[in-house]
């Protein structure tokens, strides 16, 4: 692995200097101011798990058409859907009704900020204790010339027996992130279940698939850049888990997701989860669900932090589009059966760049 410094340290010291090894410099690659999307389907959680049709045919138009969504936090908040849905779109793909309490999601952002703003040397002495990363998004730098993005990560192992090893972390970020992903996994779970059904199996399938499941938790840190069109805070890419959730910042756009020709930024919706389908789900339903490209972009005026959790089935489950959604109508697509753990291990040496290692044949 090769070395590289951390940004929000480097930024404290000289917010003026970017250097070379961050600037892309393919013109057409820079990121542009994209259109907000107006249209991203928004779905009811709890209408998904009461097996609602209309819902579920939403669910499914969401994952063929967008592949990315928003489940609103509204435990403890009263929000018409009917008023949501006339706010946000037309068919939105956002998830409500999803459980998660307001609390819990804002106590785990305030405790993330705060431990970004110690000191590095405090941060980086927590990194050295624990088998858990913290750094640039180090499993993607190859060499030492390539390109990097303007961020840093905090990567923690969430599944039941690493929970422990998050002692060597601050008290208060251990449980604030105990009790965050344990409510991400609940819906994950109900996602499952509503996914296994418009995917045409029986609810329990996709659990039973993640026996063993693997679920881990980037935060990412993108600090402030004074010159944010010459720099991405990632790079384009799809995600090889089999769906990603996301928390964001309430007040900053920095996600963008490939929809049409181009790109367009997902605006954060307050206490909302942003959902996405990974490569596994594009994989089994052979492709009917589109794992999309995504990237994020910096700015100017404030640090945007985002938390993504990855729900993953197990290493050793074989890879390939499950029978089902093989028929003379859509038959096998450039998907060669692969082991998980061969899929992950290629995505990791890898660096990023979009969305070419689904396509495997
Ligand atoms: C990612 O998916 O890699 C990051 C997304 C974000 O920060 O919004
Ligand atoms: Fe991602």
């Amino acid at each position: 692995v090769a070395f590289v410094e951390n940004v929000q340290e480097m930024v404290r010291k000289d917010p003026s200097c970017i250097p070379e090894r961050y600037i892309i410099k393919n013109h057409d690659d820079r990121p542009k101011i994209a259109p907000v999307a107006l249209d991203v389907p928004v779905v009811d959680l709890s209408l998904l798990s009461e097996g609602n049709e209309e819902e579920l045919k939403r669910l499914d138009l969401a994952c063929t058409d967008w592949g990315f969504f928003q489940v609103l936090v509204i435990k403890n908040v009263i929000v018409s859907y009917e008023h949501l849905l006339e706010q946000v779109i037309q068919h939105d793909f956002q998830v409500i009704n999803h459980g998660v309490a307001q609390e819990v999601l804002q106590r785990m952002k305030n405790t993330i900020s705060s431990f970004f703003e110690l000191p590095f040397e405090e941060k980086y002495k927590y990194a050295v204790m624990s088998p858990n990363v913290y750094g640039q998004a180090q499993s993607f730098v190859v060499t030492e010339e390539q390109k990097l993005d303007w961020a840093d990560a905090l990567l923690l192992k969430t599944d039941a027996s690493y929970l422990e090893k998050l002692e060597y972390w601050p008290p208060g970020l251990k449980d604030a992130i105990e009790t965050y992903s344990g409510e991400v996994n609940a819906v994950a779970k109900r996602l499952l279940c509503a996914i296994s059904l418009t995917m045409g199996m029986d609810k329990e399938s996709l659990q039973d698939m993640h026996k063993d499941a693997l679920e881990s938790l980037r935060v990412n840190y993108y600090p402030t850049c004074c010159m944010p069109h010459l720099v991405l805070g990632a790079s384009p890419h799809s995600d090889v888990s089999s769906i990603t959730i996301l928390t964001q910042d309430d007040d900053i756009t920095g996600l963008q997701i490939r929809h049409g020709e181009g790109w367009v930024s997902v605006k954060p919706i307050p206490n909302a989860l942003v959902v996405n389908i990974g490569d596994v789900i594009e994989i089994w339903s052979n492709g009917k669900y589109k794992s999309i490209e995504h990237r994020a972009v910096t700015n100017k005026y404030k640090p945007r932090i985002s938390v993504a959790s990855f729900i993953m089935p197990s290493l050793d489950v074989e890879l390939e589009p499950l029978d089902h959604m093989v028929d003379p109508l859509n038959p096998l697509k450039m998907y060669k059966k692969i082991k998980y753990e061969d899929y992950v291990m290629a995505f990791l040496k890898k660096k990023l760049e979009g969305k070419a290692h689904t396509k495997i044949a």
